[in-house]
C-alpha cells in the first residue's frame, strides 16, 4: 500500500503557507494532495489561513473572523515569508477548488472551529465541496469532537476524520461511533498498538507534520495511510526508497 502525500498548507516549506503558490509548488513537487485551514470571515466566506489572527502570515492585525472578505483581500499573504512572495492573497476555499478542477489532488480541509466557534463551518464547506463535484478527493478533519458530531448529522457523503495531538482515552472508538474514516494523529502517538486499534476500528491513520527522512520513513514502514509534511519533495524521495 503506498503512503499517501499531502503537503502541509501547501508546500510550506518553499512558500507562503496556504497560499495559491505553496499549493502549485506541492503540484510541481508531485505530492498526492493538499492539506489546508479553513476559516469564515465576517460576511461567512470561507478562506484559507492557519491562524485565527491574520499577524503571523500577513500585513494586517486582528482576527479573521473581524475582517469582511472584501478587506481581507487586501491584505499581503506573502511578504512576510520573503519579498519574492509580495502581492499574495489570502485565497478562498473557491479559488483552491477551482484551481484543482485541473490539478486533481486529493484536499484535507481542516475546519479551524475548535477555538473560536463557527456553527455554520461544516455546511459551508460541504456545499462548496459538492457544488464542485469534489467529493471524492476532499476529506475534512477538525480538532473538535463537536464538529465531528455535526458531520456526522449532516451526513453528508464526504469522508471526515478526527484529529488529534493527544492520545485522549476513548477516542479512536468515539471515531468510530460517529461515523469517521479516519484519525490524523501528531507524530509522536504514532505507535503499534494505536495503529492495530485504529486499524481494528476500520479507521485510516494519517500522521502529521512529518518533516525528516527517519520520521518520515518510519510512517511509510508501518505503513500509515497518509503523512502530513511541509516538505512533499523530501517525502516524495524518501517514499521512493522504502
Ligand atoms: O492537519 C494536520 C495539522 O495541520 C494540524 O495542526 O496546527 O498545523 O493545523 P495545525
Ligand atoms: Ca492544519
Amino acid at each position: 500500500m503506498k503512503t499517501l502525500i499531502y503537503a502541509h498548507r501547501g508546500a510550506s516549506k518553499y512558500a507562503p503557507e496556504n497560499t495559491m503558490p505553496a499549493f502549485n509548488l506541492a503540484y510541481e513537487q508531485k505530492a498526492d494532495g493538499i492539506e489546508t485551514d479553513v476559516q469564515l470571515t465576517k460576511d461567512n466566506v470561507p478562506v484559507l489561513i492557519h491562524d485565527e489572527m491574520v499577524n503571523r502570515t500577513t500585513n494586517g492585525k486582528g482576527f479573521v473572523h473581524d475582517y469582511t472578505y472584501e478587506q481581507l483581500r487586501e491584505l499581503d499573504a506573502g511578504l512576510s515569508f520573503h519579498y519574492r512572495f509580495i502581492g499574495t492573497r489570502i485565497p478562498t476555499l473557491d479559488d483552491l477548488l477551482k484551481w484543482n478542477q485541473k490539478k486533481r489532488l486529493r484536499l484535507n480541509i481542516e475546519l479551524k472551529n475548535s477555538k473560536l466557534s463557527s456553527n455554520s463551518l461544516e455546511e459551508i464547506v460541504i456545499k462548496k465541496i459538492k457544488a464542485f463535484n469534489m467529493e471524492n478527493l476532499c476529506i475534512i478533519s477538525t480538532f473538535s469532537m463537536n464538529s465531528i458530531k455535526n458531520l456526522c448529522e449532516l451526513n453528508s457523503p464526504i469522508p471526515y476524520a478526527f484529529l488529534t495531538s493527544k492520545n485522549i482515552p476513548g477516542f479512536i472508538e468515539k471515531s468510530k461511533e460517529l461515523r469517521a474514516s479516519g484519525i490524523h494523529i501528531r507524530y509522536r502517538l504514532l505507535n503499534r498498538r494505536l495503529f492495530r486499534s485504529a486499524k481494528n476500528n476500520n479507521l485510516y491513520i494519517a500522521v502529521y507534520t512529518l518533516n525528516h527522512p527517519v520520521t518520515l520513513t518510519r510512517a511509510f514502514q508501518f505503513p500509515c495511510d497518509a503523512v502530513i509534511t511541509d516538505v512533499p519533495d523530501i517525502a516524495v524521495r524518501y517514499r521512493n526508497r522504502v
